[in-house]
């Protein structure tokens, strides 16, 4: 049984009318009418991927109760959730979805879609430049929407499911995020989760397309050896040219996990 969060910090930010079975959990909740956030959970090292055949979000939170629970809950507020070809890649069964993640609470948080005036399913949106995607995998069968180059599209080759619409971008080695991001805007998707991965969120933070940040911070250490372990943000360097220093407003809390939201700066 999922006990409520401790609240440890949280600042002045907006509040969704939540179902009372979710807030009693989480507290309050609520996003800016347009906005993009993402959500990791990161070993205490900074480790947020373990390379091919694992699930890294799984491992690394040891698939804790609670973080599961949020996951859904982030999905439950947003119009879309993107991910780059990576993630799809590196997770085989799953669906972005809240109930797949969270199923106790499904009719909760199909009630807070409701409440919000969401969509059934937030929808998911793949971001490939090579085409490289498994259209039998489940979450490409129940629908998505896939953006793409002109190459892409090719290697995709109209394999898609109907459900799934592809939509080209770009010529090029790859398109640029900024028109994924106006694309969807177009699509009516105004409060989008990104659920990465590292290469993704490099892109949307050196791109200032990034709003809000959370982070999970597991207990576990990963360690890092001779292969490549990736942290949050990969793909571009920052600091210390170009310092993104973001703002703590959320901190919660459940035995030995911190839940943090951070706001990054506006462009
Ligand atoms: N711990 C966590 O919370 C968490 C969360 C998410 C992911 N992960 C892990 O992160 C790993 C994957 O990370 P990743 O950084 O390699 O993958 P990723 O960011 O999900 O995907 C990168 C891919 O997205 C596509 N892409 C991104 N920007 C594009 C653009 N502007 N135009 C066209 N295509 C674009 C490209 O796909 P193509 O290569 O097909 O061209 C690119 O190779 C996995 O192991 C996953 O488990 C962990």
């Amino acid at each position: 049984m999922l006990e409520p969060f401790e609240v440890l910090f949280e600042a002045d930010l907006p509040a969704y009318a939540v179902p009372d079975e979710l807030s009693r959990l989480y507290g309050r909740l609520g996003f800016a009418d347009r906005v993009v956030y993402s959500n990791f959970v990161s070993s205490l090292d900074g480790v947020v991927a373990l390379g091919s055949g694992f699930s890294a979000g799984s491992v690394i939170s040891g698939k804790f109760e609670p973080d599961r629970f949020l996951m859904a809950l982030l999905r439950a507020c947003a119009d879309a959730v993107v991910i780059g070809a990576g993630t799809m890649r590196a997770t085989p069964g799953h669906l972005w979805t809240p109930a797949h993640v969270y199923p106790d609470l499904a009719s909760s948080f199909s009630a807070l879609r409701e409440t919000l005036g969401r969509a059934l399913q937030p929808r998911l949106v793949v971001l490939t430049a090579e085409g490289d995607l498994d259209v039998n995998h489940p979450a490409v069968q129940k629908g998505a929407t896939i953006l793409t180059t002109q190459q892409g599209a090719e290697r995709i080759g109209g394999r898609q499911p109907a459900s799934c619409d592809v939509v080209i971008l770009g010529r090029g080695r790859q398109f640029k995020i900024a028109r994924a991001f106006d694309e969807l805007e177009t699509r009516g998707f105004r409060v989008i989760l990104t659920e990465g991965g590292p290469h993704l969120i490099g892109e949307l933070i050196a791109n200032h397309l990034l709003d809000e940040a959370f982070l999970t911070l597991s207990p576990v250490i990963a360690g890092r050896g001779k292969t490549r372990r990736l942290g949050m943000v990969e793909g571009v360097d920052l600091l210390p040219l170009v310092p993104v220093w973001s703002r703590l407003v959320s901190v919660r809390r459940q035995l030995d996990y911190l839940f943090l939201r951070y706001a990054l700066p506006p462009a």
